[in-house]
């Protein structure tokens, strides 16, 4: 063997990595490594991913204008699982599978307003509260309990104007996650903000690949130097964190009079937003579709009555900057493909993203040898 060249079958028999091989990336910050690069295209750990993070996680899948009226609906899909989240009439927020008790067909598809969930197969109908209120041509079968037959309610939370679902049952309710985080956004009025206009991305990396993008700014002076950079210098940011809180705060400051300084909230594993004091903000809709591929909604958030051109500034800017960072995610995933990629060391800068992986480490663990 060449000193230096590994030597690995790991290409052929594709392995989940050991919990000895994440030690590193659990170590102090400034001992701290990265995750092996298999974490980010191995089809096995998307999978472990899908079943003990966002299947057991709080994910956002709305904004509460998206929700203001009775019957509006939202879909959405998590771990892979359909669900719909609806509001009643009394203005109560519920989220459903999105999975016809009859035949197994999604209820309702895209987003919209509907006086019940109805089923456009054999036109199965529930009330919004999730009662079974219509099943034709059931009357002769024996022992059908329309009572029986309610939607399953799913944990359902709204916090700083998002709507944010959990598939499990067991989860600890939202805001008590988040108590810090909650105190930290209190001051800049997140919750009244509204969607403005967005971008969609679908985009060949791995969702940790856009969200470790998205928390550090060690990157501004490579990826954004006549952008972000010259106005945000990345060295001048830094991140908050509060003990075990599921969360981090990327700040920083400006050093260009007239800008107003910006902070990268995020809440593990995908609730990303950014707040620009004094104009708005964006939502970063990041969903996982498989082991290399992610989509991204840019969703600019704007005061209710603002004028129309602050969303469009916010969006054009966004656009502008996420299109050098695309460029960047994508040699990332290629990069990490090789075997010659490493577990890289870690910088002060990057602390959220360290934080972000000590807690996926931890969600994890069940699952890994
Ligand atoms: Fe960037």
């Amino acid at each position: 063997m060449i000193a230096g060249v590994p030597v690995t079958d790991d290409k052929l028999t594709p392995m989940l990595p050991s919990l000895d091989d994440l030690a590193p990336a659990r170590r102090p910050l400034d001992q701290a490594a990265g995750l092996p690069p298999s974490m980010y295209h191995e089809p096995a750990v998307f999978e472990l991913e899908r079943e003990l993070v966002f299947a057991r996680s709080w994910v956002a899948v709305a904004r509460h204008d998206q929700l203001a009226t009775t019957g509006s609906f939202v879909t959405a899909e998590i771990a892979d699982e359909p669900v719909v989240v609806v509001r009643d009439s009394t203005g109560a927020l519920h989220a459903y599978p999105n999975v016809c008790r009859h035949r197994g067909i999604t209820i309702v598809e895209g987003a919209g307003t509907a006086r019940a969930l109805q089923c456009p197969y054999h036109l199965w109908t529930w009330s919004l509260d999730g009662r079974l209120v219509g099943a034709p041509q059931m009357d002769r079968t024996a022992g059908f309990d329309p009572a029986a037959e309610c939607l399953t309610e799913l944990a359902v939370a709204e916090w700083q104007g998002f709507v944010l679902v959990n598939l499990d049952p067991t989860a600890p309710a939202f805001d008590a996650t988040v108590p810090g985080l909650t105190q930290r956004c209190e001051p800049h009025d997140v919750a009244t903000l509204v969607r403005g206009p967005s971008a969609h991305y679908d985009s060949a990396f791995n969702w940790k690949i856009q969200v470790e993008n998205f928390i550090e700014s060690y990157h501004h002076a490579g990826v954004h130097p006549e952008t972000l950079q010259t106005t945000y210098p990345g060295q001048h940011s830094f991140v908050e964190h509060e003990g075990d809180e599921p969360w981090s705060w990327l700040d920083h400051v400006s050093v260009v009079d007239g800008f107003d300084p910006f902070a990268v909230p995020i809440v593990y594993p995908t609730l990303g937003f950014v707040i620009v004091r004094g104009l708005g903000g964006y939502w970063f809709d990041m969903r996982p579709i498989d082991a290399t591929h992610t989509s991204l909604d840019i969703v600019t958030l704007v005061p209710p009555d603002a004028p129309a051109e602050i969303g469009e500034l916010l969006l054009e800017s966004a656009v502008h900057v996420n299109d050098e960072d695309v460029a960047i995610n994508e040699r990332t995933q290629r990069g990490l493909g090789s075997r010659f990629a490493v577990a890289g060391r870690v910088s002060h800068l990057e602390q959220a993203c360290w934080s972000f992986r000590r807690w996926l480490i931890d969600r994890l663990e069940p699952g890994l040898a």
